[in-house]
């Protein structure tokens, strides 16, 4: 573990001033899909990115709200399968140390086909998650592992790379998935 202080300091942001300030939430990233591929914020123009932030030794938190963000995303391709295809479902690791392209790639395969996995250097990753108003910090564990605190909510940009809302890690999938019906435009 080799983080800045002043980093991890300045990333310690209070989830609800996302809210208040969501107007500025968003912008340029550059970072790594689980094929390898780079993906900068210009390729989801045009989509819905549905963004969730987390790590994959995450035990509880990062697979449940992933797993809703999926169970949504299936609901409205049953409902409205042109907003469904809008719709990008973006996980942003916080534990690039770790997460690395192949790891990421098992792990979004377990979720959904259309899940896409985003990884980078520890400068890109955070950079990026500035950005989109998300904290995360580094738990020391016993025996020297870690964990990673984190927020825990789901942000979704319009298609002009515009924030539209965020929804709370709890959210449930049918809420979800009625909110994207409404937001998204086929
Ligand atoms: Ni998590």
């Amino acid at each position: 573990m080799r983080r800045s202080v002043t980093a991890i300091l300045l990333l310690l942001m209070p989830v609800g001033a996302l809210a208040a300030d969501g107007a500025s939430l968003g912008g340029p990233f550059r970072l790594i899909d689980q094929n390898g591929a780079v993906r900068t914020e210009s390729d989801f123009r045009g989509s819905y990115p549905l963004i969730y932030f987390g790590f994959t030794h995450c035990p509880d938190l990062c697979p449940r709200s992933l797993g809703t963000m999926s169970t949504a995303l299936d609901e409205l391709s049953a409902r409205a399968p042109a907003k469904a295809q809008r719709v990008a479902l973006l996980f942003i690791t916080v534990d690039p140390e770790r997460d690395t392209v192949a790891v990421i790639k098992d792990y979004v395969a377990k979720f959904h086909p259309r899940l896409i996995g985003l990884t980078g250097s520890a400068e890109e990753v955070e950079a990026m998650t500035r950005t989109y108003g998300a904290f995360y910090a580094p738990v020391p564990q016993e025996g020297g592992d870690y964990a990673m605190d984190h927020s825990g909510f789901i942000v979704l940009m319009g298609p002009a790379g515009e924030y539209l809302t965020h929804f709370e890690s709890d959210v449930g999938a049918d809420a979800l998935a009625a909110e994207l019906e409404q937001r998204v435009t086929p």
